[in-house]
């Protein structure tokens, strides 16, 4: 057996939580690829089982897998405060019968106070944290490495207590958790090759990276005849959290791929993660005109929703790349889920009141 099969064995042996309902459909977008003027395909990780789910839970199932045959009680992790990555956390702890910390940005909503441990005033991904029973810290105004080292601090408590804690670093994006999607991408290319479709690009909404390097990871795992033995996995930025993107993407999936004896280091440079950063906007979380236009036209043409945090600043970024004619069809956009955001106060109303600019 060559190297990649073997990686590719090991690969499917990881332990999973066994979460989710899988594949998650592929189908094409023939209104909304009509609009914008190129074939357009949908992976739709925003269809699941497991609490609304999205593209984490691909990996919490390794994380939760791993933590599950090591003997672990309680789940601790991080984000924002409207993260879907905790929230998906949270979910595939009471699915998995862990009990779950989630450590996130920002102060109580609305008039709770800190103890408030009903949650008082929560909204979308906030309200789903405490309906599935996860205790929620709220860490105030912090840097994503802050988050993280609280994470580490509280598992370390809560050993000292007597439980058997395990963290997952913010967006769920460890080398193991990042694996998810080099399964995903085993998951897409049979679909792909089931609908006789050889895709020019897959793009998808980046920002801690366990998505992309997890992605470029599996494309390394693939026959070198596979019509995705060479395609570009576009990597949309959504809200520049790392210093140096690329870098921080490239090591993830070095160290990811080393996990199932793959040595990605020398074969793999940085540019085989392609990246766009053009629609950022003012940062994580800010609202840019592109990803308003880019959820009405999904949701007018083909009512797939996304959000304006995360998955359409990815589907704007497509959008440009067909309209600046840098990208032809057929092209993939993984939705990644994350409509939860819409129905926050501050991200969903505001789509309506507003103008239209296309
Ligand atoms: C809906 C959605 N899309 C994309 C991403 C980015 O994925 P990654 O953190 O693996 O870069 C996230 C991360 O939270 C997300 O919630």
């Amino acid at each position: 057996m060559s190297a990649r099969e073997v990686a590719r064995e090991q690969l499917l042996a990881l332990p999973s939580a066994g979460l989710g309902a899988w594949p998650t459909p592929l189908h094409r977008l023939d209104r909304f690829g009509a609009a914008i003027g190129a074939e357009v395909w949908i992976k739709r990780d925003d269809v699941q089982g497991v609490a609304l789910a999205g593209n984490k839970i691909r990996k919490f199932n390794l994380v939760l897998g791993q933590a599950l045959a090591d003997g672990c009680d309680t789940l601790v992790t991080a984000g924002a405060a409207q993260s879907n990555s905790a929230r998906t956390g949270a979910a595939a702890a009471a699915a998995t019968g862990l009990d779950c910390h989630l450590v996130l940005s920002g102060g109580p909503p609305g008039d709770a106070d800190e103890d408030d441990d009903a949650g008082a005033g929560s909204t979308a991904n906030l309200l789903l944290n405490h309906l599935v029973g996860a205790t929620v810290h709220h860490a105030g105004v912090v840097s994503w490495d802050e988050l993280n080292q609280r994470v580490d601090d509280l598992v370390a408590e809560l050993d000292t207590s007597g439980r058997r804690a395990f963290a997952a670093p913010v967006g769920c994006s460890s080398p193991l958790g990042s694996l998810g999607f080099a399964r995903a991408l085993l998951e897409i290319e049979a679909q792909l090759d089931t609908a006789g479709v050889t895709p020019s690009a897959i793009v998808h909404t980046t920002t801690s990276g366990g998505t992309h390097a997890g992605l470029v990871v599996g494309r390394a795992l693939v026959e070198p005849r596979s019509p995705l033995a060479d395609v570009p996995i576009i990597g949309v930025d959504a809200g520049r959290i790392h210093e140096d993107v690329a870098f921080q993407h490239h090591a993830l999936a070095v160290e990811a791929a080393s996990l199932i004896g793959l040595d990605l280091a020398v074969d793999l440079s940085t540019t085989d993660l392609t990246l766009v950063d053009d629609q950022v906007g003012e940062g994580y979380g800010a609202h840019t005109a592109a990803a308003a236009d880019a959820i009405d036209l999904l949701a007018r043409t083909e009512a797939v929703l996304v959000d304006p945090v995360y998955s359409a600043k990815g589907l704007a970024g497509l959008i440009a790349l067909v309209h600046s004619g840098e990208l032809g069809g057929p092209i993939v956009f993984w939705h990644t889920g994350g409509y939860h955001a819409l129905f926050d106060p501050h991200h969903g109303a505001p789509l309506i009141r507003r103008k239209r600019t296309y």
